[in-house]
C-alpha cells in the first residue's frame, strides 16, 4: 500500500474533519488545547517557545528558517506558527533589535489539504502585522511556503533551516513493517491484532522496532544536512514508559487505542483474512530507544527529554471515549476506508467511543506523551 497516496487527516472544516477533531493532540497551540490537556500543554508551550528563543539569541540569523512537519491542515498548524514568530519578536523587541524575516515551511504528506491553510493566510498575516516593527517597507517580512512530502528523507535545501517543529506526526512510520508478514507467502503474523499487542508473536515486535529505527535514523540524518549547526528540533510524539525487549505497552499505554480499535472492528468485519491484514504503521518508542537513535546518527545533541500523561477530559464532548473517537477517526479515516469500504465507519466510531468509555470505568490508561529538544552540533 502506498501510505503516502492514501493516509490522510481528514480534510476541510466538517464535523469529521481532523481540524474540528484534533483537540485531543498535545500541541504547542494551547488555546486550543486549553480544556483538554492544559497542564501538558502548558509544559510544551513553554518548552517550545524557550528552545526558539535560546537558539535565536545564540545564532541571530537575519533570515530565520522554521518548519514544521507534519503540519496538517488544522486551527493547530497557523497557531503553532503565530506563537513561534511572536516569540523571536518579543526578545527582539525587548533587546531593542530589528526582528529577522521569517521563512516558514510547512510540511506534511502531499495528501494533506494544504488548500485549507493557505484560506487562511491573509488573516494570519494581518493578526501578525499588528503593531510591530517590521524590518522591510514593503512587505510583512514572514514567507510561508508548502513543502508537500515525506520526513522521512530530504525535503529542505541546505543549512536552511534554525528551527523545526514537529508535534503528533514522527510516531508514524513510514510503512507498515514488512517483517509482520511470512517471507515466503505474504501471509501476516499478527493474527487478531492490529499493533503490537500482549498476543503478537515476539517478531511482530521486532519488526516494529526495526522500522522505527530505520525511519527515525533517516529523518535525524535528512535534518542534519537542513539546519544549521546550533539549530533545534522540538519533537513531540506519542511514546511509552515500558522499556523492555518485547517493546509492549504493558502500563496500558498508546497501545490501549489500538486494541480498542481492534476489538470495535472484529465486531463489524466478519472475514478473517480481512481483519488480520489490516495493520496500523505507528509506533510509540520509550526515551530510550529515542535517545539511542540520536546518539547512534551522531549529528544532534540531546538537550531535553521529557514525558507527561495526557489528561484525559472530555473537552466539549459527552465523554472521553466520544472525544477519543473523533480524534481517532479524523486520523484513521483514509486507512479504514481504504481496507474496509467507507459503510463500516459511523458503526465502528460510535462503538470504539463507547468501548473507551467502558475500559477507562475499569482501569485507567496512561497515554504518554514524549517531548525531546535536540540542538544541531
Ligand atoms: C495527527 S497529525 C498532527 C498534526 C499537527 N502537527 C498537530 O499537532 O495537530 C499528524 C500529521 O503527520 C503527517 N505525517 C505522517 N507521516 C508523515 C511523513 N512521513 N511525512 C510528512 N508528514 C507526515 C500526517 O499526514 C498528519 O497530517
Amino acid at each position: 500500500m502506498d501510505l503516502e497516496k492514501i493516509f490522510h487527516m481528514k480534510g476541510g472544516l466538517g464535523e469529521t474533519s481532523y481540524s474540528n477533531n484534533s483537540s485531543l493532540q498535545v500541541s504547542l497551540s494551547l488555546s486550543l488545547s486549553l480544556n483538554i490537556c492544559k497542564r501538558a500543554a502548558d509544559k510544551v508551550k513553554h518548552i517550545t517557545l524557550e528552545s526558539i528563543e535560546e537558539m535565536f539569541v545564540e545564532i541571530r540569523p537575519r533570515s530565520l528558517g522554521i518548519a514544521d512537519l507534519g503540519c496538517s491542515s488544522g486551527p493547530n498548524t497557523l497557531s503553532n506558527i503565530k506563537q513561534l514568530v511572536h516569540a523571536v519578536e518579543m526578545v527582539c523587541n525587548m533587546q531593542l533589535h530589528q526582528p529577522p524575516e521569517f521563512r516558514v515551511y510547512l510540511n506534511d504528506l502531499p495528501t494533506n489539504d494544504f488548500n485549507t491553510i493557505f484560506q487562511a493566510l491573509p488573516d494570519l498575516y494581518r493578526e501578525l502585522n499588528k503593531g510591530i516593527r517590521r524590518r522591510n517597507h514593503d512587505g510583512h517580512g514572514i514567507y510561508i511556503a508548502a513543502y508537500p512530502g515525506t520526513f522521512y528523507g530530504r525535503l529542505f535545501p541546505d543549512n536552511c533551516l534554525h528551527f523545526v517543529y514537529s508535534s503528533n506526526s514522527l510516531h508514524w512510520l513510514s510503512r507498515v513493517p514488512p517483517g509482520i508478514y511470512d517471507e515466503e507467502d505474504g501471509v501476516p503474523v499478527n493474527k487478531k491484532s492490529i499493533y503490537i499487542s500482549e498476543r503478537s508473536p515476539p517478531r511482530v515486535s521486532e519488526a516494529y522496532s526495526r522500522q522505527f529505527q530505520e525511519d527515525f535514523s533517516l529523518f535525524l540524518k535528512s535534518r542534519s544536512q537542513e539546519v544549521v549547526r546550533g539549530g533545534r528540533m522540538v519533537l513531540i510524539l506519542l511514546g511509552r514508559r515500558t522499556t523492555g525487549p518485547d517493546h509492549i505497552d504493558h502500563l496500558r499505554g498508546n497501545s490501549f487505542f489500538w486494541e480498542i480499535l481492534y476489538q470495535s472492528l472484529a465486531t463489524l468485519v466478519a472475514q478473517e483474512d480481512k481483519l488480520d491484514s489490516y495493520d496500523v504503521h505507528f509506533y510509540a518508542p520509550s526515551r530510550e530507544e529515542l535517545e539511542d537513535e540520536v546518539r547512534k546518527e551522531g549529528s544532534f545533541k540531546v538537550e531535553l527529554v521529557d514525558m507527561f500523561e495526557t489528561d484525559k477530559d472530555a473537552g466539549n464532548f459527552p465523554s472521553y471515549g466520544v472525544a477519543v473517537a473523533k480524534t481517532v477517526r479524523s486520523i484513521q479515516e483514509s486507512m479504514l476506508a481504504h481496507h474496509f469500504g467507507e459503510a463500516i465507519l459511523d458503526k465502528l466510531f460510535d462503538h470504539y467511543g463507547r468501548l473507551v468509555d467502558q475500559e477507562l470505568e475499569k482501569q485507567d490508561v496512561n497515554s504518554i506523551t514524549t517531548l525531546l529538544v535536540l540542538a544541531r552540533l
